[in-house]
């Protein structure tokens, strides 16, 4: 059975150096200096001095026409080339989860644009979304990217121009932790 259940074990050792921690938004994480993406169960919790769950889930907002240019477009994670990454946990406030469906839809996709920003940068960023708001964990959503450092410059604009949205005012708790490989 293929997993769909990760930990990212924030510690002293992993794959990943962390370059920076900030802060965007809400309560800080304890620092670490490496990050470690592992294959995990509900039950079992890896050692560290945090760790935060993840599951990759169905998609929720995106149309049939999206869902196939992102399957054509996007790119694995594990490229030999992407040395850089980003672990992005994000929580939304209550506001935004008392909104019907139809209405976060509209307000992500009509109003702020998300899929429609985010796929000019693809596949130059690989992407990964882990869902957390089921599973009783701090963040509601742990997203994760990968990239070669000739495409940085890109990965800050597609930050700076979604952080700019009206979705992005719903978001009440952002850490950015960046990694190097
Ligand atoms: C690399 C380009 C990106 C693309 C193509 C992209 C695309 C998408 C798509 C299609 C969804 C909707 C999934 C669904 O239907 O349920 C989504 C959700 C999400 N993305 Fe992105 N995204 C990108 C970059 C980013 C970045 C840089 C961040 C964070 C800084 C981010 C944060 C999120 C979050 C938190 C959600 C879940 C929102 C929710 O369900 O309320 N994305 N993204």
């Amino acid at each position: 059975m293929t997993t769909t259940i990760f930990d990212f074990v924030g510690s002293n050792q992993g794959e990943w150096k962390v370059t920076s921690m900030t802060t965007l938004k809400g309560e800080v994480l304890a620092p670490i200096t490496h990050l470690q993406k592992v294959a995990s169960t509900l039950e079992q919790s890896e050692n560290g001095i945090w760790t935060l769950k993840g599951v990759i889930s169905n998609l929720r907002y995106t149309e049939k026409e999206d869902k196939e240019k992102l399957v054509a477009i996007q790119e694995d994670l594990g490229r030999a080339s992407a040395t850089f990454a980003a672990f992005i946990p994000i929580r939304k406030s209550e506001a935004w989860w008392n909104l019907a469906q139809d209405e976060r839809r509209k307000i992500m996709e009509n109003k702020s644009q998300h899929t429609h920003t985010g796929m000019k940068y693809l596949p130059a960023i690989a992407r990964k979304l882990f869902h957390s708001r089921d599973i009783g964990q701090p963040f509601d959503f742990l997203t994760y990217f990968e990239y070669a450092p000739t495409d940085a410059n890109a990965f800050e604009e597609l930050l700076y121009a979604l952080r700019t949205t009206e979705e992005w005012t719903y978001i009440d708790r952002e850490v950015e932790i960046r990694l190097i490989k």
